[in-house]
């Protein structure tokens, strides 16, 4: 049923779409940090869901990790980003000399990796990587790519899986584009 709140959504990739691709990607990172121990750096909240299968699949490879979270914004309610980074919640982790791995869900502007990474190379890693889910090269408004992605996604607004539209839709299992709300009939 729909009210005056809802949004028209497109399935763009399925729940077993996003768990096979990420079965790939934890076996190139887990191969090109051959079971060392490692440190999960996740940017909340939208990277939730992804961290949660990801470090699931990477134990399952052998590899031991601790986990830590950043909690950055850049989006309030705006579809854009604004370019302007937040901290509001800082990371609890000791990550010197540690090789970490950064995690978020979508790579878009390129805004929130690059301040985020800038801020953890201050805390001397031994080395930092970054694993994306999402990756819209059409947003980039920098030069930022990530170490890993898994879907090159399209010039479109996304949400489930951790995304969301104004706090809504992070629950869905699957990857859905929200068409315009100007698109509503
Ligand atoms: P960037 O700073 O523009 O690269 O955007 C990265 C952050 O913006 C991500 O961590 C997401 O939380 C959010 N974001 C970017 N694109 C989308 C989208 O299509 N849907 C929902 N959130 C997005
Ligand atoms: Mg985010």
């Amino acid at each position: 049923m729909m009210n005056r709140t809802d949004h028209i959504l497109t399935q763009l990739y399925s729940s077993e779409d996003i768990q096979k691709r990420i079965e790939q990607l934890s076996s190139r990172i887990a191969a090109d940090f051959r079971a060392e121990e490692i440190d999960l750096v996740g940017l909340l909240n939208g990277s939730y869901m992804f961290l949660a299968d990801l470090t699931r699949s990477l134990h399952a490879k052998g590899l031991g990790m601790r986990i830590g979270f950043l909690t950055l914004s850049s989006y309030g309610a705006e579809r854009r980003s604004s370019g302007r980074i937040t901290l509001h919640q800082d990371l609890r982790l000791d990550i010197r000399n540690r090789k970490v791995l950064l995690v978020d869900d979508i790579l878009d502007s390129g805004y929130t990796l690059q301040f985020a990474c800038s801020y953890l190379l201050e805390r001397s890693p031994a080395v930092l990587k970054t694993v994306v889910l999402l990756d819209k090269p059409s947003g980039r408004r920098l030069h930022m790519e990530a170490d890993y992605a898994g879907f090159s996604a399209p010039n479109a607004f996304l949400v489930g899986y951790g995304l969301d539209y104004g706090g809504k839709y992070r629950e869905r299992p699957d990857i859905c584009i929200l068409a315009d709300p100007s698109e509503k009939g």
